[in-house]
């Protein structure tokens, strides 16, 4: 992590600056090292102090409720290396889209003069890459995930990025320091997503903005099944749920190499399925189980993409008119698009 970048880092327990101890550095970059609270005294039994290893600094602790779920990602992301370079086009084209910005011209002018921005939750680090292309901010990617962060490294090497491991819950920076927090896909994953949406928001300027994804709530059939094969596979190893999932992951194959359209003539409202036209797919994924098929991305992505559904415990889904209340007071929303998957708000605090 480059030198310049840690100053701004501070204890997330005492609030404190910290102090750098370098143990190695390659130029500006600092491998290893440790940060200590500037204010205490290093002959204390328990001074917070935070290692730097493979240059990216711990700031996180064991995680509670949280276990499974981060170990859940940890072994995906360990698992897959390849991840963010076979989705990086499909994923952000989805992310233009969704946060109304549908090209990358208008996301660079967006970001222009954006000194400080968090993608919160990075995993392999694609929004936080774009965010450095398209601006001259310096950019924080903070995940719980050591394995997500260390690939993240290993692929994205920007003199602007820093990568840190850290709770979205407990972040190691003042309040009101970003010009831009982006938070996609992750904060319902934590035990507790409002609360890790109003911590977000402490650590915004005020007239900085946000941008936000959580899950939606899903037709009754495919929360039921959701929720069946989830009780049973969370406590499995990624490598046992991936198994579980080969013949999930099959059957949306199956069912899109059919190519069949399928009409629904009327609402049916008590299985909150909703008449038109539809992929044979789309249909029984979006109404029976999550079987998610993509031709562009091969076998192995596609089952991957099935397990971070179903193998994390923390999954909430929200209404629409649930998550839309969060920016009832403080915000002034810019953008909002729900899909069938999830609820996307950018937003101004105010
Ligand atoms: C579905 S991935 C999304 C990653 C990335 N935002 C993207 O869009 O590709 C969710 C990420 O959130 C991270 N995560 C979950 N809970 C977290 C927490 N409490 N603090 C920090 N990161 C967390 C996971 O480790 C995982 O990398």
């Amino acid at each position: 992590m480059q030198e310049a970048l840690l100053q701004h880092l501070i204890c997330p327990t005492t609030r404190e600056p910290l102090r750098l101890q370098v143990e190695q550095r390659d130029g500006d970059d600092i491998l290893s090292g440790r940060l200590s609270c500037e204010t205490q005294e290093s002959s204390l039994p328990n001074p917070d102090s935070y290692t730097i290893r493979d240059g990216i600094p711990d700031f996180f602790s064991p995680a509670g409720s949280q276990t499974q779920t981060i170990r859940s990602f940890a072994q995906k992301w360990a698992k897959h290396h390849y991840y963010r370079a076979h989705t990086h086009k499909f994923y952000t084209e989805w992310y233009l889209q969704r946060y109304g910005f549908f090209e990358s011209a208008k996301l660079r002018a967006f970001l222009e003069g954006k000194e400080f921005i968090l993608d919160a939750g990075t995993g392999a680090g694609r929004d936080a890459a774009n965010f450095a292309e398209l601006s001259s901010a310096a950019v924080y990617g903070v995940d719980a995930t050591r394995e997500a962060l260390t690939i993240a490294r290993r692929d994205i090497s920007h003199p602007r990025i820093a990568f840190v491991q850290a709770d979205v819950n407990r972040l190691p920076f003042p309040d009101a320091f970003f010009d831009f927090i982006n938070c996609d896909q992750v904060i319902h994953h934590t035990p507790d997503p409002r609360a890790a949406f109003d911590h977000l928001g402490t650590k915004l300027k005020p007239g900085g903005s946000i941008c936000c994804y959580v899950y939606r709530k899903k037709a009754v059939i495919r929360e039921f099944t959701d929720d069946y094969i989830r009780d049973r596979i969370s406590s499995l190893s990624v490598e046992e749920a991936s198994e579980v999932c080969e013949g999930i992951t099959r059957l949306g194959k199956t069912l899109a190499d059919l190519n069949v359209t399928v009409e629904i003539e009327q609402d049916i409202p008590i299985l909150g399925i909703r008449k038109g036209k539809i992929d044979l797919q789309r249909l029984f994924h979006w109404n029976v189980m999550k079987c998610f098929w993509n031709d562009g991305f091969d076998f192995f992505t596609n089952n991957i993409i099935n397990i971070d559904w179903y193998h994390p415990q923390f999954c909430f889904r929200f209404e629409p008119d649930e998550f839309r209340a969060w920016f009832a007071q403080g915000w002034e929303v810019e953008a909002w698009d729900v899909q069938e998957a999830g609820i996307s708000c950018r937003a101004r605090k105010v």
